[in-house]
């Protein structure tokens, strides 16, 4: 496809001789003779690569004629022709968007040349804009790649967590669906509080394998059916740095391992294993902290049956400020009965053979 020129004059000697030189060169033309000709031509909708414009012309003049197309053809660059004793305008044209000027009588060459620029710089320009558009949809595809990729990841992960999870509820066998009801009451009081999508994720994290650390503890002990004696006590309460040791090394968990470590502490600094106080323990540790209280108190335990939710609130209510943060405690006893009572009755109705096969040995 040949360039389409626009050829603007009002005197037709001038149109006919440019419009022959385009020819013989090539190019395709249109012309129009006066200024408000050329502005009905390019609003009919027809596309040209260039428009060779005189400068003085009766109805609208050439930098009215520029004025007016440059903002809706920014790719149609203009040629401005002129009478040398128009320079100063044609340069003030120049300075409003021309990108170019002839000065009359011109030679064949000059014409071309000036014409085999303008198209140049043009071509120049779109390929320029094309290549930057291709790029930006190309980092977007890529980067939604990426980004697919790394859930996918992360799926794959929780994936693996939960293997691990379900590999301590086969060795302690006490625990049964109670992690991922701790989970779960975790993640429902983390997001009364109005806690951040992304931190949810790294708490859930964290209350999902708070009691990882247990594999280490030996089974005499894990399992014993009786009281534990203070040596024995002593030895059980290292499963949160054990957890947190066992952890740390994946890049994953870095912040996940740290509610690990601190979730056995007390906001007023009584807990263990650093006796951290008050802010010093990570928040989802304080939320967690609650929920696994909560789940304690009504569930149900060999040696006492379930209690309701509501003695749960009280029990929870008169430790606060001492083993539990007031912040989250406030925000839980906000929370309505029926998120906890659902999320138990989803969680307990779950088809989790390995939890079933854990309670079945009858521990
Ligand atoms: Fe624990």
């Amino acid at each position: 496809m040949p360039d389409r020129i626009l050829v603007v004059d009002d005197e037709e000697a001038i149109r006919e001789i440019v419009c022959a030189i385009l020819a013989a060169a090539g190019y395709s033309w249109k012309q129009a003779s006066s200024g408000m000709e050329a502005l009905a031509v390019l609003n009919s909708g027809e596309t040209f690569e260039l428009m060779l414009s005189d400068l003085m012309m009766a109805d609208l003049d050439g930098i009215g004629l520029l004025e007016r197309t440059k903002e809706r053809f920014p790719d149609m660059p203009v040629v401005m022709v002129t009478a040398v004793h128009d320079i100063s305008v044609a340069l003030a044209a120049i300075r409003n968007g021309a990108y170019d000027y002839l000065l009359k009588p011109f030679e064949r060459e000059q014409l071309l040349n000036a014409v085999g620029r303008a198209l140049e710089n043009r071509r120049l320009k779109v390929e320029n804009r094309t290549y930057q558009t291709n790029l930006e949809a190309l980092v977007r595809a890529r980067t939604d790649e990426l980004r697919a990729a790394m859930a996918d990841l992360e799926r794959s992960y929780d994936t693996t967590l939960e293997t691990l999870g379900d590999a301590l509820d086969l060795k302690d066998a006490e625990t049964g669906a109670h992690t991922r009801r701790v989970t779960a009451f975790t993640i429902a009081i983390a997001r009364a509080m109005g806690v951040p999508r992304e931190q949810i994720l790294v708490i859930a994290r964290g209350a999902f394998l708070h009691d990882i650390g247990k594999m280490a503890i030996p089974d005499n002990i894990l399992r014993k059916p009786g009281k534990l004696d203070e040596k024995e006590k002593e030895i059980m309460r290292e499963h949160c740095y054990h957890g947190y040791q066992m952890l740390k090394k994946i890049p994953f968990l870095a912040e996940a391992c740290d509610i690990v470590y601190s979730h056995q502490e007390h906001f007023d600094g009584s807990g263990y294993p650093r006796g951290l106080k008050r802010a010093e323990i990570p928040l989802g540790a304080r939320i967690f902290s609650v929920a696994d209280t909560l789940d304690a108190i009504i569930s149900d335990r060999p040696y006492r049956p379930a209690r309701t939710l509501n003695e749960a609130r009280k029990e929870i209510g008169a430790w606060t400020g001492r083993q539990f943060d007031p912040e989250v405690v406030e925000a839980f006893m906000k929370m309505p009965d029926d998120i906890f009572e659902d999320l138990r009755r989803e969680i307990n109705d779950q088809a989790y053979p390995l939890s079933y096969s854990a309670s079945a040995k009858g521990n």
